[in-house]
C-alpha cells in the first residue's frame, strides 16, 4: 500500500514534471497548450518569464512578465484592470490567434488580446526584448505579429519598445503609472507623446500637464535638464508621417535597463547590477519647481537659482502685478511695447534655454538659420525661432507661432531668438552698453551707499553696545516670551518681510504641507540657506499659550534626534516658527509610500534599525534627559525627519508639554492628537504621561517592521488592526508574519523579532506595563530579558471612541506626499 502511494506520487511528480517543462521549454503557446498558475513561460533566451503572480498584500492574481533574476520586477501585466480571485487561471491561445485568460473556477474570460487578423497557425511567443507576441507560424516576415505586448505598455518602458503614436492606425503607445505598488490598475500618471507641432514627451497626471521632457534637438530631449547621461544605451527619436516615437536600444544586450513611471508620476531608470544582483536607479528628471509645465506663464523664464525663479523675458512686464508677487505666475508677462509686424521687428537671442513648448511650432528639417529668422520675420503671428537639430552647428528651423511658454534656463539648453518690437531691443541694448561716463556715475554712487552704510552700522553697534551694558538685550524670542530661568540664549527673531520673501509669498508651490497647526513652507534665506517655515494658522487652535511653549522649548532642547529651532518671528497676528530644513523626506515616506522593491532599497534593515534607536534616544531625552519633562504628544512617522544620513529628527512639538520636576501625569480637556497613534487613555479619557509617547513609539515601531499603517491595516482573516494583528501572530508563534518580506534580505531575524517584542510591549494597553523610554533603550541595545506583552490598546479598529464633544485635530499629515511630487 505505502509502496504504491509512493509510486503514484512519484509518477504524479514525474508527470507535472513534464507537463510544466513541456509549456515553458519551448517558449510558447499554441493552440493545445495553455499556461496555468504556478507555471511559466520562459523567453527564448532566458532573459524574462511570464505567468501569474500576486502583489505583497493582495490575493488578487495577476498575468505578467518579469525578469527571470528579479521576479519582483514586473515590466508587463496582462489584465492590469480585471485581477482573477483565486489560482485557477489559464492562459491559452485560440484557434484564431487571441490570447485570453480564463478564470477556470467560474469559467469566465477575464482578459483577452486582440487583432485585426485571423492567424493560420497562430502561436504565442515570449520573445528575449520580455514582448510576448503572437504570430501566424505560416508567415513569413517573422516582425509581422498578429499581436504585441509591447503595443499596450503600462508602467514599464523597455529597450525596443516605442512610445508614441501609430499613425496610420491611430495606435497610441504610452506609459501609464500603477494606481499604487500593489495594484497594476492605471494610475493617475501617464507620459506620452503630443505630435502637434514638434513632437514632444509630457509628463500627465489624468488630463493635466505636469512635466515636458521636450522635443527632440538631434542629440536629445530638450527637457533634460538633469542631462543625466546613458552610457549604455542609444536613443531614438522617430518622426515621419507614419509615426512618431521615442525608442532606446542598449549597447550591450547582457545588461537590462528599464524606465519605470512610479505610481506618484516619477520617472526612474533601472540598471541591473551583475554585482550586487540588484536595480541602481536614477531619476529621469531634476525634480526642481522650474520642471513643472508652464509655472511661471506665459513669455517668462523659470530660473532655479534667481528668487523668485520665474522673470519675465526682457521686454515684458507681468500681466497680473498683484498676483505674480504673491508668487502666482501662472498669467504670465505681455510686452511692454507691441510688434510693429511688417515694419522693422527684431529678435532678442537668449542663450541656454529649455525651448518652449512647441504644440503651436511649425518646422522644416533643410531650412538655414538665416532663412528661417527670414520667414519668422515675414509672418507677424511668429514669436520666435531657432534651429531644428543642433547637430552640425545647427540645422533646419523651427519656429513658434502664439504665446511662448514653459522656458527654463540651464546649462544643455539651447539659443532661442525671441521676437520684439525695434524699439524695445535698442532700449535692452542701450540699458546693457555703458558708457564710461555713466559707469564712473554709478562707480561713485555706490562708494557713497557704502560709506553711508559703514557709518549706520557703526551707529548701531555701538547702541547695541550700550544696551548690553544697561542690562538689555536685542529683541529676541525669549524678550517677548521669556521662560522661567533667566539662562542667556539667544534665539532669533526673524522679519515678517525676510520670511515672506524666503517663501515667495507663502506661495503654494512653497507648501510642504499642512504640520500639527498650519501649514509648512520650505524657503531659502537671502544667503542661500534651507529653511522650513511654520506658520500657524490663525484659527489653529495654538494660541499664544502654544506658540510660547513650542518656542521655549524647542530653543532649549538640543540633540542630534531632534529637529533644530533656528528662530521665530511674531508680527502682528502673525506666529511663524523657523527650523533648519532637511533635504530628505518624514519617514511615513520611506515607510508607506514607496512600492517594496525601492522602499526596500531605501530602507534596509540596517538603516530601520538606526532610525529606531534614533528616534528612541530622541524620545528619552524629551522625557529625561533635557532638564524639563517633555511629552511630545503628537508622535507619528511624518513628524519624524530624516537628514541625508538617515538620521531621524523628531519635529513638530506644537503639542509638546512639560511637567513640573515631580509631576509624570497630568489630564486635559483638548485631546490633540493622531488617530491611530494615540494611546486609549489619552484618547478616550485626555489622560496623558511619557507613557503616552511611548505607545505612539510602539505603534510607529511596528509600522515600519510591517510597512503597513496602524489605521486602515485589512487583514481577511480578521477586524483588527495592526497592533491586533501583531499581536495575534505573536500568540500563535508566528512573528514572521508580522514583518514585510521585503526586509529579510537584509535582516537579522532575531534583531526583527527583538523589535517586534519591544513594539508590543510599548503598545499594552495598561499604561503602566509599558517599558519608559530609558527601558526601551536599553532593551533595543541589549540583550536584557523582555517580558511576555500583555494584549495591546486598540487592537481593534472600531473600538476607537468618537467622542463629538471633544475637540480632536486629526491631523492627516499631506506633508511627505505632497514632498515627493516632483512637478
Ligand atoms: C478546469 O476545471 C475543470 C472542472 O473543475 C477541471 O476538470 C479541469 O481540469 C480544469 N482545467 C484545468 C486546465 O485545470
Ligand atoms: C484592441 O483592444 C484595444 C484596447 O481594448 C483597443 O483600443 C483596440 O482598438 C483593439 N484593436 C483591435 C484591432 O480590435
Ligand atoms: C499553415 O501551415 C500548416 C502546416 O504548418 C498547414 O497545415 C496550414 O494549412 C497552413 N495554413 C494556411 C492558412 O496556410
Ligand atoms: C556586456 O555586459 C556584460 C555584463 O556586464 C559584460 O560581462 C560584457 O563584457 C559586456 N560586453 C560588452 C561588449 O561590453
Ligand atoms: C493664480 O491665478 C489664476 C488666474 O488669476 C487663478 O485662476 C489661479 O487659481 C491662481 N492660482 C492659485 C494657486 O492661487
Ligand atoms: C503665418 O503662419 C501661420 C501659421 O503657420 C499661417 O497660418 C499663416 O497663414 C501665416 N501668415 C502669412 C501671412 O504667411
Amino acid at each position: 500500500m505505502q509502496a504504491l502511494r509512493s509510486f503514484f506520487t512519484c509518477l504524479f511528480f514525474l508527470f507535472s514534471l513534464l507537463r510544466i517543462s513541456a509549456a515553458t521549454a519551448l517558449g510558447t503557446i499554441t493552440p493545445s497548450g495553455y499556461i496555468r498558475d504556478g507555471e511559466t513561460l520562459v523567453s527564448v533566451g532566458g532573459s524574462y518569464e511570464l505567468g501569474f503572480f500576486s502583489r505583497a498584500k493582495s490575493k488578487s492574481r495577476y498575468v505578467g512578465i518579469w525578469y527571470t533574476d528579479s521576479t519582483d520586477a514586473v515590466v508587463w501585466v496582462a489584465n492590469r484592470e480585471t485581477p482573477l480571485g483565486d489560482s485557477s487561471g489559464l492562459l491559452k491561445l485560440t484557434e484564431q490567434g487571441v490570447l485570453v485568460l480564463l478564470l477556470n473556477s467560474s469559467n469566465s474570460i477575464v482578459w483577452s488580446s486582440n487583432s485585426s487578423r485571423i492567424a493560420g497557425n497562430p502561436v504565442s511567443q515570449l520573445l528575449d526584448s520580455g514582448n510576448l507576441v503572437v504570430q501566424d507560424g505560416n508567415e513569413t516576415n517573422p516582425d509581422n505579429f498578429l499581436w504585441q505586448s509591447f503595443d499596450y505598455p503600462c508602467h514599464t518602458f523597455l529597450p525596443e519598445m516605442k512610445i508614441g503614436w501609430d499613425l496610420v492606425t491611430g495606435l497610441e503607445r504610452y506609459l501609464s503609472s500603477w494606481k499604487s505598488a500593489e495594484d497594476p490598475a492605471p494610475g493617475e500618471f501617464s507620459a506620452r507623446i503630443d505630435y502637434r507641432g514638434l513632437p514632444q514627451i509630457f509628463s500627465m497626471k489624468g488630463a493635466k500637464k505636469v512635466g515636458r521632457a521636450g522635443s527632440w534637438n538631434g542629440l536629445h530631449l530638450t527637457g533634460f535638464s538633469s542631462g543625466q547621461p546613458n552610457p549604455i544605451a542609444t536613443i531614438e527619436f522617430v518622426w515621419n508621417k507614419d509615426e512618431v516615437y521615442y525608442q532606446f536600444r542598449l549597447l550591450n544586450r547582457s545588461v537590462f535597463q528599464r524606465l519605470v513611471l512610479s505610481p506618484l508620476g516619477v520617472s526612474r531608470r533601472f540598471t541591473w547590477e551583475y554585482q550586487t544582483h540588484g536595480w541602481e536607479f536614477a531619476s529621469i528628471l531634476q525634480a526642481d519647481r522650474c520642471e513643472s509645465y508652464a509655472l511661471c506663464g506665459a513669455y517668462t523664464i523659470c530660473k532655479i537659482n534667481n528668487s523668485p525663479i520665474c522673470v519675465c523675458l526682457k521686454g515684458f512686464v507681468p500681466k497680473s502685478p498683484q498676483d505674480w508677487n504673491s508668487g502666482n505666475w501662472s498669467d504670465g508677462c505681455v510686452r511692454t511695447t507691441p510688434l510693429a509686424c511688417n515694419h522693422g521687428d527684431g529678435f532678442l537671442t537668449y542663450n541656454g534655454v529649455k525651448l518652449p513648448d512647441t504644440s503651436s511650432s511649425w518646422y522644416d528639417k533643410s531650412m538655414s538659420l538665416e532663412q528661417c529668422k527670414g520667414l519668422c520675420l515675414g509672418n507677424c503671428s511668429c514669436t520666435a525661432y531657432t534651429n531644428l537639430d543642433v547637430r552640425e552647428g545647427g540645422t533646419g528651423c523651427l519656429l513658434w507661432f502664439d504665446n511662448i511658454i514653459d522656458i527654463r534656463e540651464f546649462t544643455l539648453g539651447q539659443d532661442l531668438y525671441i521676437r520684439m518690437a525695434a524699439s524695445e531691443i535698442d532700449h535692452v541694448k542701450k540699458k546693457s552698453n555703458f558708457n564710461k561716463r555713466q559707469l564712473l556715475a554709478i562707480l561713485l554712487s555706490s562708494a557713497v551707499f557704502l560709506m553711508g552704510m559703514l557709518i549706520v552700522g557703526i551707529i548701531l553697534y555701538i547702541r547695541k553696545k550700550k544696551l548690553r551694558n544697561e542690562g538689555l538685550r536685542p529683541k529676541d524670542c525669549r524678550e517677548e516670551y521669556p521662560g522661567e530661568d533667566g539662562e542667556d540664549m539667544e534665539l532669533p527673531l526673524f522679519d515678517l518681510t525676510t520670511i515672506a520673501k524666503a517663501t515667495n509669498g507663502f506661495s503654494n508651490s512653497n507648501k510642504l504641507g499642512e504640520g500639527g497647526f498650519g501649514p509648512v513652507y520650505k524657503g531659502t534665506l537671502i544667503e542661500g540657506k534651507e529653511i522650513a517655515v511654520k506658520r500657524l494658522s490663525k484659527n489653529s487652535g495654538q494660541g499664544m499659550r502654544e506658540f510660547r511653549t513650542e518656542v521655549i522649548l524647542i530653543a532649549r532642547l538640543q540633540h542630534r534626534n531632534l529637529v533644530k529651532l533656528l528662530g521665530c518671528c511674531i508680527q502682528k497676528d502673525e506666529k511663524i516658527l523657523i527650523y533648519e530644513s532637511m533635504p530628505s523626506k518624514s519617514l511615513d515616506f520611506y515607510i508607506f509610500v514607496f512600492s517594496d522593491q525601492e522602499g526596500q532599497k531605501l530602507l534596509d534593515w540596517p538603516k530601520c534599525f538606526h532610525i529606531i534607536g534614533g528616534v528612541a534616544r530622541g524620545l528619552l531625552y524629551l522625557h529625561q534627559d533635557s532638564r524639563l519633562r517633555i511629552i511630545h504628544r503628537d508622535l507619528k512617522p511624518s513628524n519624524i525627519l530624516l537628514d541625508d544620513n538617515m538620521n531621524p529628527k523628531i519635529s513638530d512639538f506644537g503639542l509638546a508639554k512639560t511637567f513640573g520636576g515631580e509631576q509624570s501625569q497630568a489630564n486635559t480637556n483638548r485631546v490633540v492628537g493622531t488617530y491611530g497613534y494615540m494611546s486609549p487613555e489619552y484618547a478616550a479619557d485626555g489622560i496623558f504621561s511619557m507613557k503616552s509617547d511611548v505607545f505612539s513609539f510602539g505603534v510607529i515601531l511596528l509600522e515600519m517592521l510591517s510597512r503597513n499603517k496602524n489605521r486602515g491595516f485589512r487583514h481577511p482573516d480578521h477586524d483588527h488592526n495592526l497592533l491586533g494583528h501583531a499581536w495575534i501572530r505573536w500568540i500563535q508563534d508566528k512573528p514572521l508574519e508580522v514583518i514585510d518580506k521585503t526586509f529579510c534580505d537584509s535582516c537579522n531575524i532575531s534583531e526583527v523579532i527583538r523589535c517586534l517584542h519591544v513594539g508590543l510591549l510599548c503598545v499594552q494597553r495598561v499604561p503602566e506595563d509599558r517599558p519608559s523610554m530609558s527601558s526601551v533603550v536599553l532593551m533595543l541595545s541589549s540583550d536584557v530579558a523582555l517580558p511576555p506583552p500583555k494584549q495591546p490598546g486598540f487592537y481593534t479598529e472600531r473600538s476607537v471612541p468618537e467622542s463629538p464633544s471633544r475637540a480632536i485635530l486629526c491631523s492627516e499629515n499631506t506633508f511627505s506626499t505632497t514632498l515627493i511630487e516632483p512637478r
